[in-house]
């Protein structure tokens, strides 16, 4: 796929797409962080003189109550106070409306279509890369720009199928994006230090198994370290642990012995009380929550002899102001460090966002299923041919 900068934008209609997913709570949005990195590419077209048509997704429907509380709507109130020129809200996917307001639109201005997702109730055509939808789609613009970055690992119609009837390119998001990670996955920058935390090992084994062979150490936490600690033995009580990956987790352990640093302390609530533990001191009625105090200045030792460090999840239930001092001592650990710190989206970005840290570190990643593919897989599926 070429770069938007390698090919001639001016004067034409730009589909658009980009990763206005965002959260809203009461019709508010609760971090606009997608938004704010949409807009080079929208003023580079705009600067080229363009009409742009932008598509995004909300969430997920498969209902019609979904349609109701996934409208872009709010994105739109957002996006007319971030440009300064005229935006059209669309509230259909597809049919004459749309089609009037872009036989109307004139240079340097703009349509947000609404939630492209509503191609998916009654019937799948947007995530089925339904044929039709993505012909009709594309016969809206004369050219498509794939700026998306946090949808490039959905083949979708507006991220993928539109491209087989225009010309298209990706924006500068997505090269962005790109550029950082391919510093991640080629750094020459160490020790490089991965700290993997999160809910469940499944979702991240595969992750994991391509970091461990290029990082010095590998720091678990959450959901994750108990996994880890049961696979070795320990006593997690009640822990959320994932018994379907025990063996690979075993696998990795004996493979990378020194590489793994696992917590050593831990917040636990037993009853509705809240107790400190030692590893060997753990009840069968306890259940994990957060790392303790000895874990993080054991892993604040190894952060601050590093010189990459890449992080994904969390190390505790931040949500849950009881389980916040590990995820936050971390946060602030890596802020304060000199190493070159990669968010990788999801859970961690949102983590540094609530607490504080949302400008701190040098790379934050707008999507994490798409940092994760590409880090596994090298590649990402809506880009490719
Ligand atoms: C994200 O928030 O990770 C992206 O917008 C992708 O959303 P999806 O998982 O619903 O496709």
């Amino acid at each position: 796929m070429k770069y938007i900068k390698d090919i001639d934008v001016s004067n034409k209609t730009i589909i658009l797409r980009c990763d206005l997913n965002v959260t809203i709570k009461d019709n508010k949005i609760v971090d606009d962080t997608k938004i704010i990195k949409s807009l080079d590419t929208i003023n580079y077209l705009l600067e080229n003189n363009c009409k742009i048509i932008i598509m995004s997704h909300l969430g997920k429907v498969k209902s019609l109550e979904d349609k109701e509380k996934n409208t872009l709507y709010p994105v739109y109130k957002r996006l007319k106070e971030l440009i300064n020129t005229n935006i059209y809200f669309s509230k259909c996917t597809k049919g004459i409306e749309l089609e009037n307001l872009v036989k109307n639109l004139k240079n340097k201005e703009i349509i947000l279509m609404e939630n492209t997702r509503y191609e998916d109730y009654p019937e799948k055509l947007e995530s089925s890369c339904d044929l039709e939808l993505s012909k009709y789609w594309a016969s809206l613009g004369d050219i498509f720009i794939n700026d998306a970055f946090g949808s490039s690992h959905r083949k979708h119609a507006s991220t993928y199928g539109i491209k087989k009837y225009i010309p298209s390119a990706y924006g500068l998001l997505i090269n962005y994006e790109l550029e950082k990670l391919n510093e991640l996955i080629n750094n020459k920058e160490k020790p490089f230090v991965v700290i993997m935390g999160g809910a469940k090992v499944d979702d991240k084994i595969k992750l994991i198994k391509e970091l461990i062979k290029k990082c010095n150490y590998l720091i678990v936490g959450g959901g994750i370290a108990n996994t880890f600690l049961y696979a070795n033995g320990y006593n997690v009580g009640k822990s959320l642990i994932t018994k379907e990956s025990l063996d690979e987790v075993k696998d990795i352990i004996k493979n990378y012995k020194d590489k793994i640093i696992m917590p050593i302390d831990f917040v636990v609530e037993n009853n509705q009380v809240i107790n400190n533990r030692n590893l060997n001191e753990i009840k069968d009625d306890d259940i994990i929550y957060d790392i303790g105090k000895l874990s993080i200045e054991k892993y604040e030792e190894i952060i601050n002899k590093s010189k990459t460090i890449f992080i994904n999840g969390t190390v505790g239930l931040y949500e849950d102001e009881r389980f916040k001092n590990g995820t936050y001592s971390i946060l602030k650990i890596l802020s304060n460090s000199k190493t070159k710190v990669f968010v990788g989206g999801g859970d961690a970005v949102s983590a540094t966002n609530k607490l504080g840290f949302s400008d701190s570190f040098y790379y934050k990643s707008t999507g994490g299923g798409a940092t994760l593919e590409y880090i596994i897989d090298g590649s990402l599926q809506a880009l490719e041919d």
